[in-house]
């Protein structure tokens, strides 16, 4: 594994953003990981903030798992309407918006995202690999049809049912104790292995399978790069732990690459 040069320990926050960018600025192949972080200066809760996080005020058992489905489908429902409105309502933020401008200078650059959200579509990226799926798209529980949601359907209390079976319609997301779509994840996976770097921005990283992308990275060799204002287990592991806000931190990195590229 990858272990972070002892130099960086000591380097200033903006002396190791400028690093950072130069080694963007000379990559061609590049992965971007990015978590609920990404998302909540633009007001999205993430999920494990220890207040305002959603698993602070909610079990996941109950609201996304298919144990919970079947024992309150009416409560699901409501709580990925509820979530379905918050995205509707906030707007990409000033770190999607730098990340979409990053995708546009690297050759080989592939997005991976456990957002739920379509925040990064709405910034610019218009492919995005969402390894637990999407807030805004529904299939039926049982024959997976997929259900065009009809305005009158987000207010029910009850999910609706499916025109096809008739059992009941839910997110296509993915719940816990279920399976990735695996198209998605191969793609994720056959990009991490070529990566030369690998940007992490706003995870948590303890989710599996997803958790295990960073670290694939620094065994094939990429220089993994970290941004989060917590420190991860993969800010421990990175070549460099760039700490602070998406929103602040990826437009710095941003200029810093402009800056190696001559651009700025
Ligand atoms: P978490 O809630 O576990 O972690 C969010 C991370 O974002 C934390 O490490 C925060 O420190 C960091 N963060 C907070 N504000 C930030 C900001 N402004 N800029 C950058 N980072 C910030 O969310 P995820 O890691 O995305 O899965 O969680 C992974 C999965 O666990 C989710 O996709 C979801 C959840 O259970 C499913 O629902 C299947």
């Amino acid at each position: 594994m990858q272990k972070r040069p002892l130099a960086t320990n000591n380097v200033p926050l903006e002396t190791r953003i400028y690093q950072a960018g130069a080694v963007l600025a000379a990559a061609t192949r590049v992965v971007c990981l990015t978590g609920a972080g990404v998302s909540a200066e633009s007001g999205i809760a993430t999920f494990r903030d220890a207040k305002s996080g959603f698993w602070a005020k909610f079990n996941p058992e109950q609201l996304a798992s298919q144990a919970g489905f079947a024992a309150d489908g009416g409560l699901v429902w409501r709580w990925y309407m509820e979530r379905l409105r918050a995205v509707e309502q906030a707007q990409p933020n000033l770190g999607h918006l730098a990340l979409a401008q990053l995708a546009r200078r690297i050759a080989d650059f592939t997005l991976v995202t456990q957002n739920v959200d379509d925040l990064h579509e709405r910034a610019g990226h218009d492919h995005v690999l969402h390894l637990h799926g999407h807030l805004h798209r529904f299939r039926c529980n049982l024959c997976n049809d997929e259900h065009r949601l009809e305005m009158h359907e987000r207010n029910q209390s009850e999910p609706p049912r499916c025109a096809r079976c008739g059992d009941r319609v839910r997110p296509d997301v993915v719940w816990f104790g279920e399976m990735m779509p695996s198209r998605i994840w191969d793609a994720a996976w056959r990009a991490t292995q070529r990566c030369q770097v690998m940007l992490v921005v706003g995870t948590s990283a303890v989710v599996y399978p997803a958790s295990q992308l960073p670290l694939a990275a620094a065994q094939q060799g990429a220089t993994v790069i970290d941004i989060n204002p917590e420190c991860t287990p993969i800010s421990e592991m990175a070549a460099f732990f760039l700490q602070g806000a998406s929103g602040q931190i990826l437009p710095r990195l941003m200029a810093a690459v402009d800056q190696a590229t001559g651009i700025a």
